[in-house]
């Protein structure tokens, strides 16, 4: 069934961008990816992060990590895998330098971190309660390239409820979000844990565990072996997975990220239930791609006459009456 012409949106002027991330409302829905650029550095050349939603940090540990053994990234098909290894200098120096680099510009900073326990996130959170222009923490709890699968929390949903409790405890006040696995098989019973534990929202979705092996060594291209894909490869699954996590918990924001590079990529991600979008992996070739495609989704957005984000969130899923 299609939706009724009565019921599909009218043209308009401008949309109105503004969303929330938990409670705390941003004026821009685009935010940049985990990950992709440290602690926003490399990009404020490029573009004005104050105008972004938030810079999304790079997953921060208890303590400095060097990370996986080189090589560690290799181009695929539309894709990028990567086996970094959760490198960074951790939490003491990001208190330090990055968090206020961020405040003093007056960018919004959402936190990743990242650990190998349930203690270490509660520590992390607690380390970071009240820190200046942190308007939310996301919880990586779903890096494919750690030593070990069992530290992959985001593939168990009561290891996953664990992690979100002992942050809650640490925090009861900020805006927390679960960053979850692709490579799980039902992510929104995953999702419905974590919001139990005491998420506020979902991030979704992390990078696809994959291998690529190089022909000329005839070994596998990763140190590691194995890495993290993403890029467009990956959108119509991290799609599929805002579908499903929307589709079961409607009231629940979603942050989707997964291969966005354009302003009707992002588009696809808030009509199937996101409230705010990453942009990660474009900005390798594109430092200016978050800034363009906010404008490029608010023209998309204009252009099917929605007058609010919000109206457009989930708007896909109108009259689709089967429950996947
Ligand atoms: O290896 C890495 O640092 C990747 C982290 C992640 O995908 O969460």
């Amino acid at each position: 069934m299609t939706p009724s012409a009565d019921a599909r949106p009218k043209a308009v002027m401008g949309t109105d961008m503004r969303t929330h991330l938990g409670a705390t409302q941003i004026p821009n829905p685009v935010l940049t990816a985990s990950g992709c650029a440290a602690a926003g550095r490399e990009l404020d050349p490029f573009l004005d992060l104050t105008a972004l939603g938030a810079v999304v940090t790079k997953s921060v540990q208890l303590r400095a990590r060097s990370g996986r053994a080189t090589p560690r990234m290799s181009e695929t098909p539309s894709g990028m895998l990567n086996s970094i290894g959760l490198q960074g200098p951790g939490i003491d120096e990001l208190l330090r330098t990055d968090l206020p680099w961020l405040a003093e510009r007056g960018a919004r900073a959402m936190v990743s971190i990242a650990g190998g326990a349930v203690e270490e996130y509660a520590e992390l959170a607690t380390r970071l309660r009240g820190a200046r222009g942190m308007v939310a923490l996301e919880v990586n709890i779903s890096c494919p390239n750690v030593e070990s699968r069992g530290e992959v929390f985001a593939c168990d949903p009561a290891a996953a409820w664990a992690v979100l409790a002992a942050v809650r405890a640490a925090d009861p006040g900020v805006p927390v979000y679960a960053k979850l696995s692709p490579d799980v098989t039902d992510i929104a019973s995953v999702a419905r844990a974590c919001v139990d534990g005491g998420a506020d929202g979902i991030s979704a979705i992390n990078t696809l565990l994959g291998l690529v092996i190089d022909t000329d060594t005839l070994r596998p291209a990763l140190a590691a072996v194995t890495g993290g894909l993403s890029g467009p490869a990956i959108r119509p699954v991290a799609l599929r997975c805002v579908w499903q996590i929307h589709r079961a918990m409607r009231e629940i924001p979603i942050l989707g990220m997964g291969g966005i590079t354009s302003g009707a990529d992002a588009l696809q991600f808030i009509l199937a239930g996101a409230s705010a979008v990453s942009v990660g992996t474009a900005v390798f070739g594109d430092p200016n791609a978050p800034e363009r495609i906010s404008h490029e989704l608010a023209n998309a957005l204009a252009s099917k006459g929605f007058a609010r984000l919000s109206d457009a969130v989930g708007f896909a899923h109108q009259s689709v009456d089967f429950p996947a």
